[in-house]
This record gives C-alpha cells, structure tokens and sequence, in this order.
C-alpha cells in the first residue's frame, strides 16, 4: 500500500509563525519559489543565513584558483560558497557541530570541495599545520551567530519564541545562559551586561535576573521589558527590541567572544602568508574596537602594510533587503610582502 502523504503542520491564523510550522521554508527543494517569496519581504528563510557584505569580501580578498582561503566562520556556507565557485581552495571552521554537518552536505551537494572542521578559529594555526600549510591567501571572519542559530527556539538565542536559556554556539560544551546568570554575581552579571550589552539599566536587570533565574528565551524578554517599564503582555514594539543589548550580552560571555576574536587576531601574524588578507566583519562596538585596535598596530609594527580601518558598511540596498546586515562593518587588512 502507497504511503500516505504526509499532513502539512497544523498552525494558527493564515501564515506560520512558529520555526518548525515553517514547512516549505524548511524544505526548499519540495517549495522551491517559497525562498524567493521569503526573500523579497526582506526576511532570512528559516534554516538558511544570507551572506552579508559578500560583493565587498569578494573583492577584498578576490578568491580565485591560485588562492587558499580560511573561513574562520563558515555558518551556512554562503561566503564560502562564492569563494569555492570563483575558484579558491576554501577551509572552513565552525564550532557548531550540527549547522556544520549541514553546510557541509549542502556544500557537497553543490559538487564544491571545502574542507570543513568543527573547531573554534582560536585555533586555526593547528588546523593550517594539520593539512600541512604555512599559511593562507586570505582569511574571513564573519563574526557573531547565524540566523539558523538565532532563528532555532530550541538553541535560545532569540527573544522573540519560545526557548530553553542556552545561546551556546558549541552546545556540546561549556554552560548554557541559564546556567550562567545561576553562576556568576550579582556584581559580574551587571558587569558584563553593561560591557557587551551598553544597557543603561544593568544593574537593575542583574538583580532581576538573580532573583528570578528565568530559564526560558520568553522569560527573560518579559523581564527586562519590566525592567524598561514595559507590560510584556501588551508590548508591541517595533525597531530595536529593549532586550536585544542583553540577549546579545549574555551571548558574548557565554561563548566567549571576546576571548575568541583577541585569540585570532593575535595569530593573524603567522596565518597570514606575505601579501595575504584578513577581512573581518563586526556587529558590535566591542568588536570594533578589538579588530581596529589590532590592525593599527601591525600597521605600525609593518606586520600589515595597509588596512581599511573606518569599517566599510553596507549599502542601503544590502540593507533593505536584508536588514540583519544592519550593523556589519567589514575591515580588511593586507600582510606586508
Ligand atoms: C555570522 S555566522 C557566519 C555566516 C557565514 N559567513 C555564511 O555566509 O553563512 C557566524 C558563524 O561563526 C561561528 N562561530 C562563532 N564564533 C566562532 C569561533 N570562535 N570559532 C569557530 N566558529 C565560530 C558560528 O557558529 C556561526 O556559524
């Protein structure tokens, strides 16, 4: 007897709302005009990132068949993809160990051949000396989450559905958000929400967060609306929602972003071959700072002879159509021959 087709995931209202009621966007060779459609209403179709900046990291480190590429920050594969198409030997490395089996048959799939491995970039000089290179052509770093990341409830990095407080980018390792506010005091809480967050009201929200240890994406939401004066139940904000500085807080500190990004700027010296780029893209002020601060020294120590420093932007268009690519900022530098 034929199988039955399967039933399409019953959801309220005309549209679904929900991650995994999301079943054409998730399933783009059965709806393959959905991801069009999605597209052109400036949004990321669920389980799939859009490459931000990718004309101006093209041209920066103009891929091509007698270059090595590293991408430090492979995700879904959308940089890499260009680089590999152009012609470029492509590394790719990535912590999350699922998304990377994912790109990595997606990358297959499309007959490109990038080696991919499931490490931290902190660590890109071994992965070099595994494969027996002295050094790369060009190197990417395109920091931060993925939109299947941020847009999975299940990994907790969004404040929009409902979701475990986990935000790790490796979830085999290290604690989750939850487990952090649980761990840490008051004082440090407060510390690195105002840090990597700005938020005016860290203190406040610190206390809140040891009082209550929300465990849920939803929970926390709630309490730093309450934190701003906000009714959770009625709030219908449109912009910058007022948890997004400390959902972005927390997640720094639980993946040790910081830590991660001074580690690979430090080894950028002995990555980079003579006349090789680096092309680094942030989204936070954070970020800024650490990759200008180090490019402007190997300017002045001749590691780099030359760098783009002011952080090149993306256009209005880039943005419009994708507005995730809001605060990206690339910068590039070039390795003295
Ligand atoms: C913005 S996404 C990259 C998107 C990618 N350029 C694309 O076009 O699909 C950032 C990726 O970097 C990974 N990542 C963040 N920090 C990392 C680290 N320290 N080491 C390795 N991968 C990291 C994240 O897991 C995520 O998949």
């Amino acid at each position: 007897m034929a199988d039955k087709p399967a039933r399409r995931k019953r959801y309220r209202g005309t549209h679904p709302r929900a991650f995994d009621e999301k079943y054409k966007e998730l399933d783009p060779q059965a709806y393959p005009d959905e991801h069009a459609k999605v597209r052109a209403q400036g949004r990321t179709p669920a389980a799939t990132h859009v490459p931000i900046l990718l004309a101006e990291v093209m041209a920066a480190l103009s891929p091509g068949p007698d270059k090595v590429i590293v991408d430090c920050t492979l995700g879904y594969g959308g940089h890499s993809q260009a680089m590999a198409q152009a012609g470029a030997r492509v590394i790719g490395l990535d912590l999350d160990t699922t998304e990377l089996a994912r790109t990595r048959a997606r990358l297959g799939a499309l007959g490109l051949d990038v080696s991919t491995h499931n490490t931290n970039f902190a660590g890109v000089p071994a992965v070099l000396a595994q494969l027996g290179l002295n050094g790369v052509h060009g190197l990417l770093a395109d920091l931060g989450v993925s939109s299947m990341q941020l847009d999975d409830p299940r990994r907790g990095f969004g404040f929009k559905h409902e979701g475990p407080l986990d935000m790790r980018m490796d979830a085999t390792r290290g604690k989750g958000a939850a487990q952090l506010i649980a761990d840490l005091p008051e004082p440090e809480l407060a510390e690195l929400l105002s840090e990597h967050g700005d938020e005016p009201r860290a203190a406040e929200i610190a206390r809140s967060l040891k009082r209550q240890q929300p465990t849920t994406s939803k929970a926390l939401a709630a309490l730093v609306l309450r934190a701003h004066g906000l009714d959770p139940s009625t709030f219908r904000g449109h912009g910058k929602h007022p948890a997004a500085r400390v959902f972005q807080a927390l997640r720094i500190a639980v993946n040790r972003e910081a830590a991660n990004l001074a580690a690979l700027l430090r080894v950028l010296p002995q990555v980079l071959l003579p006349g090789g780029v680096a092309a680094i893209i942030s989204f936070h002020s954070g970020e800024e700072r650490a990759v200008r601060g180090a490019f402007k020294d190997y300017l002045e120590q001749g590691v780099l002879a030359q760098a783009e420093l002011t952080g090149i932007k993306p256009s209005r268009q880039e943005v419009h159509d994708n507005p995730r690519a809001r605060s990206a900022r690339l910068f590039f530098g070039r390795r003295a021959p």
